[in-house]
């Protein structure tokens, strides 16, 4: 990676308990490139309005930075501008498509298969759909590699199958899913996927018209970009068949006494002013993010993973949750150490400096099925480097020694 990527992030030249910020966070949220804190200046010192509905200059300014970034959204994952909606997060993009199409199209017996490696945003919308509409769960379960079971998930499938919601990524082992296998099985049942994308997207190119899902979300703040800012992929045909999420301002067409008439397209998900400065700014991580390269990114992820594991597999107390073939991983490394609670772990990481984060990672049926109660996770992204890991090393071991583990 380029060595001048450090310095383009401000926030890491922090002290944290007297020593230089070491930030392994990053699966919870990424930090902010001076790009997209200088887009966000700028647009409030020059060019603040709200859009759509201005015919003033600085409306129509605001409306096309706006719009331009809807774009540049579409052109990162190789979707057409009209397929991008803006929510607030992923998880508001997911509850969109489970009320705007899964209240119209899931039936009493329906089937929706969700995966063993779901964050909670993929998974209790789902819940919640079934129980409303007496429709079935299943799920896909793990290999002993923390893997999706393939074969497992081709037993499930059958008409009855309306939906079927998986993470390209695990937040908490890092597993990779091979996302266009199982849409292509899926869509052999004619039902729709959705993908949660809220890892994967800013580690690895995502091309939404190879993988043809129906649906596919992801979080600005976790790639370079302000938090307040989600997307929605929806498939175009799809579109017109749902109804909206919100209503209100901006997603109407023609307003009566007694009712409205709304917006085809995305307009009419994006209902009340959106979060305008933002989704702007996000303008400047994904022109970042692409600057960088995406697959160099997903190389120096993988590396920094494999030396991650070289360093902490050395200690028998520590246990690790992570594929073996480092094909199938991202750069996210859960682990625990016998007779410790992650919490302890992570408190001590912090007095070194080391930001990791530790407990169920809103994951907790994944983590319960790894058969601890929580663990302890690094995650890396572009401005981390093998030192970051070295300094972890030894953070593991000031663990050794407070807990007096012998190894
Ligand atoms: C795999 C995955 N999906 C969804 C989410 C939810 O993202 P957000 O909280 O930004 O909505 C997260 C956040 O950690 C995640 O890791």
């Amino acid at each position: 990676m380029k060595n001048n990527i450090f310095k383009q992030f401000p926030i890491l030249k922090r002290k944290i308990n007297g020593h230089p910020l070491i930030y392994l966070d990053n699966a919870s949220t990424s930090q902010k490139p001076l790009v997209v804190l200088q887009a966000l200046q700028n647009f409030y010192l020059n060019s603040n309005a709200n859009i759509h509905r201005g015919i003033h200059t600085l409306s129509e300014e605001a409306t096309e930075q706006y719009e331009n970034v809807r774009a540049k959204v579409a052109k990162f994952i190789n979707a057409k501008t009209e397929e991008i909606v803006f929510t607030k997060n992923a998880t508001e993009s997911l509850n969109c498509v489970a009320v705007s199409w899964g209240r119209l199209h899931i039936k009493k017996d329906d089937e929706i298969i969700v995966s063993a490696l779901e964050h909670h945003a993929n998974l209790v919308p789902w819940q919640e759909l079934a129980k409303e509409k007496k429709a079935k769960l299943k799920l896909i379960p793990l290999t002993a590699d923390y893997l999706l079971d393939l074969k497992a998930y081709e037993k499930l499938l059958s008409t009855k199958t309306k939906l079927v919601c998986v993470t390209a990524q695990s937040n908490v082992t890092g597993s990779l899913v091979p996302v266009k296998k199982i849409i292509s099985l899926a869509h052999k049942f004619g039902a729709k996927v959705v993908v949660d994308g809220a890892q994967s997207v800013g580690h690895s190119k995502t091309d939404i018209k190879n993988i043809d899902c129906d649906f596919f979300v992801f979080s600005a703040h976790k790639m370079l970009g302000p938090t307040g800012v989600g997307v929605l992929y929806i498939k175009r045909a799809l579109m017109d068949e749902m109804t909206p999420y919100m209503y209100g301002g901006d997603m109407v067409e023609t307003v009566g006494q007694e009712e409205a008439t709304y917006h085809r397209g995305y307009m009419k998900f994006e209902a009340g002013t959106p979060n305008i400065a933002d989704v702007i700014a996000f303008g400047g991580a994904l022109d970042y993010l692409s600057s960088v390269g995406l697959d160099a990114i997903a190389t120096h992820d993988k590396e920094l993973l494999v030396y991650a594991k070289k360093c902490f597999s050395k200690y028998s107390s520590v246990k690790i949750f992570s594929p073996s073939k480092i094909e199938n991983c991202g750069g996210v490394l859960s682990f625990v150490i016998e007779g410790v609670h992650p919490h302890d772990i992570a408190t001590i990481f912090d007095q070194e400096g080391i930001a990791i984060r530790a407990g169920l990672h809103c994951a907790e049926p994944l983590v319960r099925s790894l058969g601890v109660s929580t663990t302890a996770r690094l995650s890396f992204y572009l401005y981390n480097i093998k030192h970051d890991i070295d300094m972890a090393e030894k953070a593991l071991k000031k663990v050794f020694t407070v807990f007096k583990i012998k190894n």
